[in-house]
């Protein structure tokens, strides 16, 4: 589609003090394109020093999570109305790893989605199939009802982005192929017309996630909806994350 290239760096519940100052500093050295969001999602507990030394002009700050509604007595959770408020500006919900470790299912990943949205943020949202879901043929329906819950609560999509993650892909080192991820990143936005009118469809990233590296990403990115990446462990390497940033299609 004609959307802006949409790059996310997912740093998972990886670095330390030292990591995240190397990582941060081969960021900054390295050359991205101007007319790419490129996203960067540290632990909440790094937020404010790579918000401190990032090069704001390149990269932008999302967490990797928030609270299902606004401040109070809810212990160990960030809300979205504190990321608004330091100056985060996006925030990753649903990711697969929350979804099967912490479960949470789509009304909860839904609900977070449009308190954030409500709350200011812009929300990348996690939606994809394990490998037992699509060997059996039920692929669709469980894309089908991770987006209707979205569709159910989300009332303005300008913010979102749609992050496809097939489970088996995450970690793995199996990356969906070019056809595999066209194929349902197609879908969505079909279901994404369907729901909302071609006007939004169209606009709205859909960007793809699992195994994606520096060798992978550019014939990935030739494909007619994907329109960016959420890398994970790749994300971790200054470098490879750097390539991915300039592989928009
Ligand atoms: O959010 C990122 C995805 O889970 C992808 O992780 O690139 O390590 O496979 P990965």
């Amino acid at each position: 589609s004609n959307a802006k290239f949409f790059v996310g760096g997912n740093w998972k519940c990886n670095g330390s003090v030292a990591n995240v100052r190397k990582l941060v500093d081969e960021l900054n050295s390295g050359s991205v394109p101007r007319g790419v969001d490129i996203i960067c999602a540290p632990p909440f507990i790094y937020i404010d020093y790579v918000m401190q030394h990032l090069d704001k002009e390149k990269y932008q700050l999302a967490a990797q999570n928030c609270w299902i509604s606004g401040n109070g007595a809810y212990t160990g959770e960030v809300s979205a109305e504190q990321l608004q408020d330091f100056g985060v500006p996006w925030v990753i919900l649903g990711h697969s790893e929350r979804r099967s470790l912490c479960g949470e299912n789509n009304e909860v990943v839904a609900k977070k989605t449009a308190h954030a949205l409500a709350a200011g943020l812009g929300v990348i949202a996690c939606v994809g199939e394990t490998l037992d879901q699509r060997n059996s043929g039920s692929m669709f329906q469980i894309l089908n009802a991770q987006m209707q819950a979205l569709v159910d609560e989300v009332k303005d999509w300008s913010k979102v982005v749609i992050a496809y993650e097939p489970v088996w892909a995450i970690g793995t080192g199996v990356v969906a192929t070019p056809e595999q991820a066209q194929e349902v990143h197609a879908y969505l936005r079909k279901f994404c017309q369907s729901k909302l009118g071609t006007s939004i469809a169209d606009k709205l990233r859909i960007i793809y996630g699992g195994s994606v590296n520096d060798a992978n990403c550019k014939e990935l990115s030739f494909q007619e909806d994907i329109d960016g990446f959420l890398v994970g462990g790749a994300s971790l390497k200054g470098s490879s994350f750097v390539t991915i940033c300039n592989a928009a299609g």
